[in-house]
């Protein structure tokens, strides 16, 4: 049966349901059919971004989200510009290629000029050699364009579910947490030019393999460009927390993660996927699982160690004791391991936009 599915063209909703069930000899059957169309679409390379997580204030309440809004229980921090800098050149300095800044939900004049300036000096201080991924959330069509004016040509937006009823049961339902809003925010950013990624959170509660095969079609059918997905995480100080008795256990969250992502590589053989770092708070390998089986990023944090602590959207959130420095070398060992190179130096864009541009 598995092997009528994996030799099919195009897989059905009921094929990629099959898919997400299969048992421990059948995902593994899986799990090497996504690594031989990742060597054959894109190869073996991966791709390093630094990322850097520069401030964890944030204007929204996801249900989910350790620094929500109304979480009084964290400490608020806000890199300085200069020092947000000095990341970006650390990550110049190591040939990492590319950097993505991320940060809470913040949307004013103030913080998109903010950005739209160090955007400019990153360029600079790497003679625009430094690829630009940024995960700055739902903004205006004119803010949007502004910051791909100014240098960013990647843009992570995540729908985490794409099942309305779903999303707001995630999410508040208002105008800032708004589902249409951010169908319309990933049609903006794909028509401004942007490489356009998104990705889901697995394992949430109510969600059903249903809910994550349309997941899978519906990325497919918006037709992205990069993928960054990985298993929900409880956190203690989240509305859904509540919730925890629903959830299965980590181990298979784990699990269902990396069939997520095998079957999305079958899907799109050439897009950009990213091993998250949620699968490295499950397991100590987690990322490296990934890279094996489909992913071809990896997101090595940058942020300076003495403000990881605080950024922690879930529980058990891998690296915050350590530096910049301490990835690197971490990390340069582990992707020897999973059979993989790394793209010293590389913007590693994603191969389906760059065919995309050449057919239009
Ligand atoms: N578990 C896993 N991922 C989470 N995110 C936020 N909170 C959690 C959590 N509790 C993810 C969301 C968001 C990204 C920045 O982090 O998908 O888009
Ligand atoms: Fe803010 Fe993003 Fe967390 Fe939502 S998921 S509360 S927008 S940081
Ligand atoms: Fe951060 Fe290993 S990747 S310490």
């Amino acid at each position: 049966m598995i092997y009528n599915i994996l030799n099919k063209k195009i897989l059905t909703k009921d094929d990629i349901i099959y898919l997400l069930k299969t048992d421990k000899t059948e995902r593994n059957i899986l799990f090497k059919k996504s690594a031989e169309v990742k060597q054959k679409s894109i190869g073996n390379k991966v791709y390093y971004r630094g990322l850097i997580e520069f401030s964890n204030i944030c204007e929204k309440n996801c249900y989910y989200c350790g620094i929500r809004k109304s979480n009084k229980n964290i400490k608020r921090y806000n890199i300085l510009d200069d020092d947000i800098l000095k990341s970006a050149k650390f990550a110049f300095d190591a040939n990492y290629g590319s950097v993505v800044l991320q940060s809470g939900e913040i949307a004013n004049d103030k913080f998109t000029r903010r950005i739209e300036n160090l955007l400019k000096k990153i360029k600079l201080l790497s003679n625009n050699k430094l690829g630009i991924t940024i995960s700055l959330g739902e903004q205006t069509e004119e803010t949007y364009k502004r910051w791909f004016k100014a240098g960013a040509h990647r843009y992570l937006l995540r729908i985490e579910t794409s099942n309305r009823n779903l999303y707001y049961k995630m999410h508040p339902e208002n105008k800032n947490h708004n589902f249409n809003n951010r169908i319309n925010c990933l049609q903006n950013l794909k028509k401004i030019g942007y490489q356009t990624g998104t990705g889901i959170m697995i394992g949430l509660p109510f969600q059903s393999l249903s809910d994550l095969a349309d997941d899978l079609i519906f990325m497919k059918n918006i037709d992205i460009d990069m993928c960054g997905m990985g298993p929900y995480i409880e956190h203690k100080d989240t509305p859904l927390y509540k919730y925890r008795n629903l959830l299965l256990p980590l181990e298979e969250r784990f699990i269902l993660t990396l069939k997520t992502i095998a079957i999305l590589r079958l899907l799109m053989p050439n897009i950009n996927i990213a091993a998250a770092t949620a699968l490295q708070a499950i397991d100590k390998i987690g990322r490296e699982k990934a890279l094996k089986i489909g992913a071809n990023i990896i997101m090595p944090n940058i942020t300076p160690g003495k403000f990881r602590n605080h950024y922690k959207l879930y529980e058990n959130k891998p690296c915050i004791d350590d530096e910049p420095d301490d990835c690197k070398q971490c990390l340069d060992a582990r992707i020897a391991i999973s059979g993989n190179k790394i793209g010293y130096g590389e913007w590693g864009d994603s191969l389906h936009f760059k065919k995309k541009k050449y057919f239009f």
